[in-house]
């Protein structure tokens, strides 16, 4: 018989030492739930794609935020569908628009509770891109990106997008956020926002960014959630190809330098690898986005009896820990917070 050089279930095998030592946890305080508030909408309308999620109308989005606070979720990330959308996004940007209604109301009825602000036009374009559109010269057709036309073809116009979010922002600093989070993709929109927020007085505001933030079949639930999918093409002209991961590095390197104040990582389940390098490169604080596409893949197998569900979540959210994420952003933030001591 041959001793093992090693006996690592020592501690392995001894229920009050496991815990002891084990090397990461899962706590409220890293939580955010995001919420769907929509214009107009009278009570709730449950999302089919994502199970237990819904739809809320400006009132029951104040039912809601009180029972992910006394849950004890520190945060909320606030998605609004506006009554009318148009090609320029234009309701995105009135202080009488759905989120800063909401977010007035929420930090008035709750003022504990953190309202972070999701900027991106998406759900107030009637095309469904992430900001608005202009006409190029013409590229072969079959490249990604918007479609190609005879004439040129459609793209997102980068620069006057950043405007447009920037204005977004400040109508969310006015009426109470805590913070905004830019989702567009744009490349130089942290700077924009950070230079706006702070001439108009908001130089306290943070910005958390999604620095990395892939074109991925990972929100396709939240399309139908947010009302938001693109109506021609897809968003690959802006959004980051899922082969790379050097370049997400350059995309937080560029957002650290234009302000941003944390690094948000999207999708998450199958990218703890980006989690991990951001963290390790830039040592700022990351989310990661666990997005609608990872909770409707859990909840469908967990309808079907295929899996366990209240584990399963567990280790997905503690995988994310473990890569490196400081906050969750998850549409189980309340459920899993309610199971935390
Ligand atoms: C829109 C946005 C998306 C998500 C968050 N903000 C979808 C998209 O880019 O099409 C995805 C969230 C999720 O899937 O849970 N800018
Ligand atoms: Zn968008």
């Amino acid at each position: 018989m041959t001793e093992p050089a090693f006996r690592f279930r020592r501690l392995r095998d001894h229920a009050v030492l496991r815990e002891m030592v084990a090397e990461t946890s899962l706590e409220r305080r890293r939580l955010v739930q995001p919420l769907f508030v929509k214009e107009g909408l009278t009570g709730r309308k449950p999302i089919e794609s994502m199970p237990g999620q819904a739809q809320l109308s400006p009132e029951e989005l104040l039912v809601e935020a009180r029972r992910v606070h006394e849950a004890g979720v520190p945060a909320v990330l606030l998605f609004g569908l506006p009554r009318a959308k148009d090609a320029a996004g234009t309701s995105a940007t009135s202080p009488e628009g759905v989120i800063p209604r909401s977010v007035a109301a929420l930090k008035a009825a709750l003022p504990d509770l953190a309202v972070i602000v999701d900027v991106c036009l998406c759900e107030y374009t009637d095309h469904g891109h992430c900001g608005v559109l202009r006409e190029v010269a013409g590229l072969r057709p079959g490249v990604a990106g918007l479609r190609p036309g005879v004439a040129g073809r459609k793209t997102v116009d980068n620069d006057a997008t950043c405007e447009q979010l920037a204005a977004m922002a400040i109508v969310a600093a006015r009426a109470g956020a805590d913070m905004v989070a830019p989702s567009d993709m744009m490349d130089g929109r942290v700077g924009a926002i950070r230079r706006a927020l702070d001439a108009e007085g908001f130089g306290h505001m943070p910005i958390m960014s999604y620095a990395v933030k892939y074109a991925s079949s990972f929100y396709g639930p939240f399309r139908d959630a947010a009302e938001s999918a693109p109506k021609f093409g897809d968003r690959r002209g802006y959004q980051m190809d899922f082969r790379n991961s050097d370049e997400a590095l350059r995309e937080a390197a560029a957002d650290v330098a234009e302000g941003a104040d944390i690094l948000l990582v999207k999708p998450a389940l199958a990218y703890g690898d980006i989690i991990r390098r951001v963290k390790d490169r830039f040592g700022l604080p990351v989310a990661a986005y666990s997005t609608s596409g990872e909770y409707a893949m859990v909840e469908a197998a967990a309808r079907m009896g295929w899996i366990q569900r209240e584990p399963l979540i567990r280790e997905i959210l503690t995988g994310l820990r473990r890569a490196g994420a400081d906050i969750l952003i998850t549409y189980w933030a309340t459920e899993v917070a309610g199971q935390i001591r």
